[in-house]
């Protein structure tokens, strides 16, 4: 196995496994290498929609963001291959999406890992970034981290979309039923590797001590400060490509496209734990 690491703090393509038919051993230089590197790059592995679940539940306990589906399309056209429409709930989301977040964090459990594998990819466009939040925390200056150190914010799907125009009802989609709206700390220790990192994302929002304008205004400028280099790598899908990304310590987002070629990926998510991924108002 190969591991190469990315010009930016985070992020490392590997090769020389095949992640159809992984060993123990295999999982465990790559689990190590994930803790490292957040993000890790496995082109042209054509996963089985098998292999990938059994990826993601190497690491925990899956959420299926389907009822009773451990893996999930994320893609632009339907089971029958027609366009899906673009004014719909499903595709609003994904357009969303192009906003810098974490998965699943306006959930009551935000998520611990995604896995996210390309069937078929657009000619241009349509790349996945993703930024370091533990390498943002490290170059916040230290007025701004004491100004956050016990800052949190509400996460919610509701907010995010209607900031870009979709008035999402409830129940339209996975997010969007009447959970409660999860708080969350500005900055969060990994579980793991106990590295702190920036956690916001386009779902934060309402901090709570801050008026409306004060938030925005607040984490809007550390995501702007966060999301640049070296702190952003991103990824041109090939047919094939798998990448696993680890949720609690980095921000990703999809690039625009000509919505009318199809792009087509398999997701499997990770579920947090809940002794570190519940929200501190739970
Ligand atoms: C996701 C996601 C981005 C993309 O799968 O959670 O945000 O580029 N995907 O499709
Ligand atoms: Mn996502």
């Amino acid at each position: 196995m190969n591991i190469e690491p990315t010009q930016a703090t985070l992020g490392a393509t590997v090769t020389g496994v095949n992640l159809n038919s992984l060993n123990d051993d295999q999982w465990q230089a790559i689990e190590a290498a994930w803790y490292q590197y957040a993000v890790l790059v496995f082109p042209a592995q054509h996963i089985e929609e098998n292999a990938h679940i059994a990826l993601g539940e190497r690491i925990g306990p899956l959420e299926e963001l389907m009822t009773n589906r451990k893996a999930v399309p994320i893609s632009n056209r339907k089971a029958d291959g027609s366009s899906v429409d673009l004014s719909s709930d499903h595709f609003q989301i994904l357009k969303g999406n192009e906003g810098w977040h974490t998965d699943s964090t306006y959930m009551p459990l935000s998520a611990r890992a995604s896995i996210l594998a390309a069937d078929v990819v657009p000619e241009e466009g349509g790349q996945t970034e993703w930024a370091d939040m533990r390498a943002a925390f490290d170059a916040l200056d230290s007025a701004t981290r004491e100004k956050i150190a016990d800052l949190a914010a509400h996460h919610s799907l509701y907010y995010s979309q209607a900031k870009v125009g979709h008035k999402a009802s409830s129940g339209a989609s996975y997010g969007l039923s009447d959970q409660d709206v999860p708080l969350r700390p500005l900055i969060k220790v990994h579980p793991v590797t106990q590295r702190p990192a920036l956690f916001i994302g386009r779902h934060a929002h309402a901090i709570p001590g801050s008026n409306e304008e004060e938030s925005e205004s607040l984490l809007t400028q550390l995501t702007d400060f966060a999301c640049q280099p070296p702190r952003v790598f991103a990824h041109s899908w090939r047919p094939g490509d798998v990448v696993m990304w680890d949720n609690r310590c980095v921000l990703h987002r999809a690039r625009p496209y000509d919505y009318s070629q199809p792009r087509t990926m398999r997701h499997v998510r990770v579920a947090g734990d809940p002794r570190s991924e519940a929200g501190i108002n739970s």
